[in-house]
């Protein structure tokens, strides 16, 4: 399972990478609203400097709606890098600019996935990830994670290559469920990714055995 953090914060990329396990990056217009990053010539720099800090994938979403626009701005964003995948709507455009970016060997990544006949299209067109959005559904007290079962079963059967992408996922729980469920990777805020650090077991243990050793020691 790979482990993608969810920011267009280049400290908290850089603190995820420090930390040694991440494995790529996904960012969508709010987590670049969040860190202030307006204009094209600004979020294009921006995507710069995050493939500068990561090797793997970094999914770049487009703004634009219709098929001509994503396809132009989507082909701008894959020049920024070999690692940026484009991040599309699943709408009925965004769907047909999937599988024209797949013709052109342009790496995407299907978003704002909530059902698996979504998923189910997001494959057909050869999205390269699929980004269900788990904690989303879960607000409307629907099962997210039952989402991700779906498509990981819908997947397996069909012998789909898209891989399933768990976004949405607001703690360390969800990571954990998703991975039971089947999902490639996760892209989680790192406080979720630190979450699964925590265990009072582990904090009484440690304590006990530095006690134990600055006993012996006398
Ligand atoms: O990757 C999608 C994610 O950023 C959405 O998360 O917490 O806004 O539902 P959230």
């Amino acid at each position: 399972m790979q482990f993608f953090i969810d920011t267009a914060s280049i400290e908290q990329i850089k603190e995820a990478k420090d930390f040694g396990l991440l494995d790529g990056v996904t960012t969508n217009p709010s987590l670049m609203a969040k860190e202030g990053i307006t204009g094209k010539e600004n979020i294009r720099n921006h995507y710069a400097k995050i493939c500068d800090v990561v090797d793997g994938d970094v999914s770049a979403e487009v703004i634009a709606t219709d098929f001509d626009g994503i396809m132009e701005e989507g082909r701008a964003l894959a020049k920024i890098a070999p690692n940026i995948v484009v991040k599309v709507p699943m709408i009925k455009d965004g769907v047909k600019a999937i599988s024209n970016f797949t013709k052109e060997g342009i790496k995407t990544n299907c978003t704002l996935v909530f059902s698996p006949g979504q998923a189910i299209l997001a494959a057909k067109a050869g999205a390269t990830y699929v980004s269900p959005f788990i904690g989303r559904v879960d607000d409307l007290t629907w099962s997210g994670m039952q989402l991700i079962h779906d498509i990981a079963e819908i997947y397996a059967i069909q012998g789909f290559d898209t891989l399933i992408l768990s976004a949405s996922i607001r703690n360390a729980l969800h990571i954990v469920d998703a991975a039971k469920a089947g999902t490639d990777v996760v892209t989680s805020p790192l406080s979720a990714y630190m979450g699964l650090l925590k265990h009072p077991l582990t904090d009484i243990g440690l304590e006990k055995f530095l006690a134990d050793h600055r006993k012996a020691k006398g």
